[in-house]
């Protein structure tokens, strides 16, 4: 990996890095390398690839350019999906250890776990990662017996799992406090930064051992691949990690590596304008009859605004709104036009889905609350759609649609019919 000189920012990198060199003729972007295995043999000399499972230059641009993004000093791993990342990651909880892990973590992340913790022998505290005297309280529960005090990351017996702000809740933890009272106890702390992406948080740089993506969502950005990727500060626990995913086979195909780098080149732009039109919608959706809550980083009232806005550089573009049931929120789904009724996020096209529609969603989450991916398109139009479909399902209306004028006291007579 090249180290620039100055160091650019993270909107060039994401533009800039990874560019083949500069000679005449060449291409301006990487190739797409279409090969399962690579010339060598004994007497050759030591050749850089082998076999394709193993690694494989197909790889490497979008590797080297996400290392850039997120702070850490050797190039990333992807993986065949961000499920697979988060398998081969979870695979460091040792037999007899403890994972400690958001009760509203991304649900695919918790069946993970509890799969794995079954199979292999390991313990799992589930806890409000927003309520860091409980995760410190579970960081002592879990190294109280195996006090680990080892400096080789791949040898610590419990894990901290971060993910902030979670999937579906919108809950934000304390990301410094937690990393560094994980690391005071010899504690691995892994962190899913889908939500955020590098643009928002870089959680190696305060200390986490490993970050995860879902490389389906923001960074390749326009729902055509399905990707994810781990990066480490540490180049022994990279070793392990290319060793499981070399070992499981949980590889990318080349061509949908360089879509993601090719999609991954406009994040920074697809993201302000993501943001911006997420914080608008909950705006209107917080002073909107028939709503019950709203849950965004970016409202001042949000339990995690003041949290968000000290650790993060933008509060992402994902907003949950609870109405008064399961049929009101299916309904919404139903109604609108615009709004795409479908899983996943982070794609420029804006998302709607009633959460608990899947029967491994956790139970805490409400029946009735809809995930929003807001994407990129104008914000008078989603809105407008999104408050048509409302109406249509709880029959309540505003006086102006889109000025957010509504007071609370409509909100509250509306909670209490
Ligand atoms: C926060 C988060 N992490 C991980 C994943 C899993 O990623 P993938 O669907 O690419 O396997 C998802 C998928 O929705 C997610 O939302």
């Amino acid at each position: 990996m090249t180290t620039r000189e100055p160091a650019y920012s993270p909107e060039t990198v994401l533009v800039e890095a990874a560019r083949p060199p500069r000679v005449p003729g060449a291409s301006v972007n990487p190739p797409v390398e279409l090969s399962s295995t690579f010339i060598g043999t004994t007497g050759m000399g030591e050749a850089p690839f082998g076999y394709g499972r193993l690694d494989t230059p197909a790889w490497t641009p979008f590797e080297e350019a996400l290392a850039e993004l997120e702070h850490a000093p050797v190039p990333g791993l992807v993986f065949g999906s961000g499920l697979a990342a988060i398998a081969a990651v979870l695979s460091l909880v040792p037999a007899g250890g403890t994972l400690i892990i958001p009760r509203h973590a991304y649900q695919g992340s918790l069946q993970s776990a509890d799969e794995l913790a079954a199979r292999c022998g390991f313990t799992v505290l589930s806890v409000d990662i927003a309520d860091t005297e409980a995760v410190i309280a579970a960081l002592d529960t879990a190294t109280a017996t195996d006090p680990t005090t080892a400096t080789d990351p791949a040898a610590a017996s419990a894990m901290l799992w971060i993910e902030s702000p979670t999937n579906p809740m919108l809950e934000v933890a304390d990301v410094p406090a937690l990393i560094a009272a994980a690391r005071q106890r010899g504690v691995l702390t892994a962190c899913d930064n889908t939500f955020a992406t590098p643009l928002l948080q870089t959680p190696l740089d305060l200390g986490a051992d490993i970050v995860v993506h879902s490389v389906t969502k923001y960074l390749a950005g326009h729902s055509d691949v399905v990707l994810g990727a781990v990066l480490v500060g540490d180049p022994g626990l990279r070793e392990t990690l290319l060793a499981e995913r070399a070992m499981r086979g949980a590889i990318a195909g080349p061509f949908e590596v360089w879509l993601a780098l090719r999609g991954m080149r406009t994040l920074s732009v697809r993201l302000d304008r993501a943001q911006a039109n997420a914080q608008t919608i909950a705006e209107r959706l917080s002073e909107r009859v028939g709503v019950l809550e709203v849950r965004y980083p970016g409202l001042p009232t949000d339990p995690g605004h003041a949290r968000a806005a000290a650790q993060m550089s933008g509060f992402g573009a994902i907003v949950a709104f609870t109405v008064d049931s399961a049929q009101t929120a299916t309904a919404i789904a139903e109604a609108v036009r615009l709004w795409t009724p479908a899983t996943s996020l982070g794609g420029v096209e804006s998302l709607i889905e009633r959460r608990r529609r899947h029967a491994s969603e956790p139970e805490t989450v409400p029946e009735g609350l809809l995930r929003l991916s807001v994407g990129i398109e104008h914000v008078d139009d989603l809105w407008a759609d999104l408050d048509a479909a409302i109406t249509a399902a709880t029959g309540t209306k505003v006086a102006s649609p889109g000025t957010g004028a509504e007071s609370s006291s409509h909100r509250d007579a509306q909670a209490n019919a």
